[in-house]
């Protein structure tokens, strides 16, 4: 429950990237002894990982930091159920690690999901490449090899889980693989150099070409998880759009380009330090166009954000997103609070309005739901925003975080929902009906 009208001031803390968490997490599984990973942010989808390794029989620990260790010589099976696989795709990114480092991986097939088909031909593909003899039945992809073969892949889509599942993948196999084509996304960077440091032999992380030199054999290795350039940008779009001033702590503004580049051009003014960042923003923002691609072009994961910056901001503004085919939900929820947005094909134009209103509204996938909670920071009365646990699978504390900066938000217990929401329904109902 949001009370929308109160500019953001302060400053918080950025927490661990969940899409660097995720594969490093899958990465312990390439080696023999007990890894430990810090920065770890406590969020859904990494619970999911660790209850998956858990079930695989490796045994991960965590202290009050939320510094892990994962211990994978205990490792009993093979195997990723559909139960888990079904709640979080990434779960695809232990299929290279086991494969190769021990033959065989059994890993539920993941469906399609909210925001688009999303395959993983080029994982499957890849790994075909190095030799892996790959049959998906029953819903699973069953997968072996004896030792993969390094190979030339290349990818005719960028893809950051394809290209980080590969890359595991080739850390142990005989040769040299090259990755063309590959995500150059900081997550991926991250990955590469906590396996560096396990001992694995990859240069070129960072720019389209990986190359992988397999060895034999990697070792345990502290790392520590880089901050989430998404939630950096989630933030600072919530205080551009409630006209406040925030700094943001332990985070890489260099990660933002694209992001700080379009915040500038709505009018913040935005001061990078080395390790945090500030943004203030007293006016009302100018519409910016965007179009997402993978990076360092403006991210996908960043769209909806700024769809609600465009939606109360003055001109019009395009949003363009060519990375996945239906990732404009948000959208309809938005324009129950007022918004004026037109979708033609995959481009939304927003009008800029003056004002939102609150309504109740739904959240339906990570990103999406955040761009709710934003337009609801500045949105007229109370916002009821309904299946937030979307926005706990990628947002670390986000209710404690905007209260800090002065936000009116609470959790509503889940008992509480029907109660608050009939009320919330009619009191938006009336303010719809006046408006
Ligand atoms: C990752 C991120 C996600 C982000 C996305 C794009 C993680 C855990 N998640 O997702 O937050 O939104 O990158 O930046 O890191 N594709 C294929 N075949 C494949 C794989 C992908 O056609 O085998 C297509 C997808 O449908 C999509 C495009 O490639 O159109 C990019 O997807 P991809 O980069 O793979 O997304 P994820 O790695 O799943």
């Amino acid at each position: 429950m949001i009370e929308g009208g109160y500019p953001l001031e302060g400053e918080i803390r950025i927490s661990g990237a969940k899409n660097s968490t995720l594969p490093i997490l899958a990465a312990c599984l390439l080696c023999d002894e007990p890894m430990e990973i810090s920065n770890v942010p406590h969020l859904q989808d990494v619970t999911t990982t660790i209850e998956l390794l858990r079930l695989m029989g490796v045994e991960v620990t965590i202290d009050e930091k939320m510094r892990l260790e994962v211990d994978p010589s205990s490792i009993r099976r093979y195997f990723a159920p559909y139960d888990l696989v079904k709640t979080m795709r990434a779960s695809i990114l232990v299929l290279g690690p086991l494969l190769t480092h021990f033959g065989e991986a059994e890993v539920s097939l993941p469906g399609g999901c909210a925001i688009g088909v999303r395959p993983v031909n080029l994982h499957l593909d890849g790994l075909r490449r190095m030799g892996a003899d790959i049959r998906v039945e029953e819903g699973y992809i069953r997968a072996r090899a004896d030792r993969l073969r390094g190979a030339r892949i290349l990818m005719d889509t960028v893809s950051v889980t394809g290209t980080e599942n590969l890359m595991m993948a080739a850390t142990l196999a005989e040769g040299q693989t090259v990755i063309e084509n590959a995500a150059r996304e900081p997550e991926v960077v991250d990955l590469a150099n906590c396996l560096v440091r396990m001992g694995a032999r990859i240069e070129g992380s960072g720019t389209d070409r990986i190359a992988i030199d397999g060895v034999r054999k990697l070792h345990a290795t502290h790392h520590e998880v880089l901050p989430d350039r998404i939630e950096t940008g989630t933030y600072l779009v919530a205080a551009a759009l409630t006209r406040g001033h925030v700094r943001l702590r332990e985070t890489r503004p260099e990660l933002l380009d694209a992001v700080l580049a379009k915040l500038r051009e709505a009018g913040a003014r935005i001061h990078p330090g080395a390790n945090d960042i500030e943004i203030e923003m007293r006016a009302r923002a100018r519409s910016v166009s965007v179009k997402t691609a993978p990076y360092p072009a403006f991210p996908t994961d960043m769209q909806a954000q700024f769809t609600a910056l465009n939606a109360v901001a003055a001109g019009t503004g395009t949003v363009t997103e060519t990375i996945f085919e239906n990732r404009f939900m948000h959208i309809h929820e938005l324009q129950r609070m007022g918004a004026d947005i037109r979708l033609e094909g995959n481009t939304a134009i927003v009008q800029g309005v003056e004002g939102l209103r609150a309504a109740p509204v739904m959240a339906t996938d990570l990103r999406a739901s955040a761009s709710l909670v934003l337009a609801a920071l500045v949105a007229e009365g109370q916002t009821l925003v309904d299946r937030i646990y979307h926005i706990d699978r990628g947002y670390e504390c986000i209710e404690e975080k905007l209260l800090q900066l002065g936000a009116r938000i609470r959790r509503l217990p889940e008992g509480n929902r029907p109660v608050a929401e009939p009320a919330i329904r009619a009191a938006a109902a009336v303010r719809l009906s006046q408006a």
